[in-house]
């Protein structure tokens, strides 16, 4: 296995967007800020999506604003649409990611529309990124099971991770959105997706609901890819996926790693620092398992 990994930190979008306790903008970008300061240099920091369907989600212009003066990371932000590019423009937005998923059920319950319609949404956002040298991440939710329309197959994944390539994606994230995969199904469904197009432009964006995500990753590791999505503490959970929790931990992918030898870039101590001042704010302790046994020393 080569020496390093990518991760993408996802705590201040998909690790917030679930949360009952408002976090206010500024407490949002600090905890950016504080992720940064770890040595995560690539952060989701917010989605301009309905505030009606996410309002915790409601200031990413702000948080994106206000993290401009950071200058060693590169910010994402969710775009469903062109009025949401729109807006992260205007916020400064220079990377931003587009999601589809490989059920029906699961794209009509986030997003309102077919996956064929999502696709049609995109084309002039990556049409726009292109001619404005925006680059667009796309994702791809329930590579591993949906909750409304069950099994999921590989080729499904694979067909639409080259449809979201041809478009112009720069990478294709793929979401185990409820976190039911286990590790060789995680092998097939990559093996399925790398005939189509490079280990090198695909995420791994494992939920950790049954706990098996860790064992997911490693056995993408096996098939070549080598960026993960995580969010400190465990944070995470979509509102669209009933009874999903939260991303893998970066803690606990980050002590896997580096464990194995394999460079991450992030400094434990600093990162649970980020980790332990979100999970003050929230009111709750963090779900990692890692982060658990630190605190506990
Ligand atoms: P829609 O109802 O089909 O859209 O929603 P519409 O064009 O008919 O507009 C309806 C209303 O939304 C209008 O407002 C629009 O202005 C507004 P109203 O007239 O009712 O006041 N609207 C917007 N407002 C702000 N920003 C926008 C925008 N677009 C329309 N961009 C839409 C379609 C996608 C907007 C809606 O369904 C939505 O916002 N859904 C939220 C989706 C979401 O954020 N889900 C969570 C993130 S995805 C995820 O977590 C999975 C991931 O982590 C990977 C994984 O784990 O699998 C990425
Ligand atoms: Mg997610």
């Amino acid at each position: 296995m080569s020496d390093e990994v990518h991760i993408i930190e996802m705590g201040p979008r998909d690790g917030l967007q679930n949360e009952k306790t408002p976090i206010s903008v500024e407490a949002r970008i600090a905890f950016v800020e504080a992720l940064v300061a770890a040595g995560l240099h690539t952060v989701e920091v917010g989605a301009f999506v309905s505030p009606k369907a996410i309002p915790q989600m409601a200031g990413s212009d702000a948080v994106l604003r206000g993290v401009s003066h950071v200058t060693e990371a590169e910010f994402h932000v969710l775009v469903p649409n062109e009025k949401g590019y729109d807006a992260a423009r205007a916020a400064g937005a220079k990377v931003v990611s587009v999601f589809a998923a490989a059920s029906e059920g699961f794209s009509r319950a986030n997003i309102n529309c077919s996956i064929a319609e999502s696709i049609e949404r995109f084309k002039p956002v990556l049409a726009r990124a292109k001619a404005d040298g925006v680059r667009v991440r796309g994702y791809i939710s329930c590579v591993l099971g949906c909750p409304f329309d069950g099994e999921i197959k590989p080729k499904a994944v694979a067909e639409l991770a080259k449809t979201l390539w041809d478009l112009g994606c720069y990478e294709v994230s793929l979401g185990d959105t409820i976190g039911v995969g286990t590790p060789t199904k995680a092998k097939d469904m990559l093996r399925a997706v790398t005939a189509n197009l490079p280990a090198a432009h695909l995420a791994m964006h494992f939920h950790d609901t049954y706990g098996q995500a860790l064992a997911n990753l490693y056995a993408g590791m096996e098939e070549g890819v080598r960026i993960i999505d995580s969010a400190a503490g465990g944070l995470g959970g979509c509102p669209y996926a009933p009874g999903a929790t939260g991303n893998v931990a970066t803690e606990d992918v980050v002590y896997m790693l580096e464990g194995m030898g394999i460079r991450t870039g992030v400094d434990m101590d600093r990162l649970l620092a980020a980790t332990n001042e979100i999970s003050r704010l929230l009111g709750r302790p963090p779900v990692s398992r890692v982060a658990s046994a630190l605190n506990a020393k």
